[in-house]
């Protein structure tokens, strides 16, 4: 089957393993995939809503792959218990929620080799959280699928505590390090986002300037990090 950039870009992260979860399945196309390309054994698909888990069972059945893929209906991580799985991705929700489910099962997050996370929107409030919980950042990757920028992390627990300047909740500090070569233009990007968010803030209210404020310091500190790449 193919699949699209983003989703391959996620599962170039799946380390060869017995059994991987993957929450919010939808479609069930990344369970497919990893069992396709013999990457785990087994996969659990997992979705909190009933019609996703239908329409993944129904790709699961096209492809033959009953054996291999289990379907479960539930929120976020609490279809899993502990330990039943090496790995798991949490794909295509907002960073508010991806925070949320792994904050709700820290016992499941703790007994995972690794967790994939691949915000679609916030992904600096995901990041922050990551830092100031002390979780650990094994990889991160960056993609452009459909003329849209895709944020993929990988992170272990940990509660080393690292203090990192603000700038890295935004810009991810290993795609720098990594000099990741779409990490240019996707600070060009962001910088243009903050400059429309400006714009559109035309009210005079003490909330207002102090948000005006916020994000004309964000653009700031964005272009100083530019002329750093
Ligand atoms: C936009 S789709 C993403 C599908 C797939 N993971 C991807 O990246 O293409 C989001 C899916 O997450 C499911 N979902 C939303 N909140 C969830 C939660 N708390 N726990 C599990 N699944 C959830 C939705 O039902 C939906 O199927």
């Amino acid at each position: 089957m193919d699949i699209s950039i983003r989703l391959k870009a996620i599962t170039d992260m799946v380390e060869k393993c017995n059994c991987c979860a993957d929450i919010g399945t939808d479609h069930g196309y990344i369970p497919i995939y990893l069992i396709q390309k013999e990457i785990c054994n087994k996969v659990i698909a997992s979705d909190i809503n009933k019609g996703p888990i239908e329409k993944a069972k129904k790709n699961i059945k096209l492809e033959e792959l009953e054996k291999f893929i289990q379907c479960r209906i539930g929120g976020g991580l609490t279809t899993i218990k502990p330990g039943e799985v090496n790995s798991a991705i949490i794909a295509g929700m907002g960073g508010n929620l991806i925070r949320d489910i792994i904050e709700e099962s820290k016992d499941v997050f703790k007994s995972l080799d690794y967790l994939i996370v691949q915000p679609v929107q916030n992904p600096e409030i995901l990041r922050e959280h990551i830092y100031t919980e002390g979780y650990e950042i094994l990889e991160e990757d960056l993609c452009i699928d459909e003329n849209k920028y895709y944020e993929i992390m990988k992170i272990k627990y940990n509660n080393k505590i690292q203090k990192v300047d603000t700038i890295f909740y935004e810009i991810s500090k290993y795609l720098i390090d990594n000099k990741h070569p779409l990490i240019k233009e996707y600070v060009v990007k962001k910088i243009d986002k903050y400059e429309k968010i400006c714009h559109a803030i035309s009210e005079d209210t003490k909330l207002a300037r102090n948000r005006r404020r916020e994000v004309k310091d964000k653009i700031y500190r964005l272009k100083e990090l530019l002329l750093c790449l």
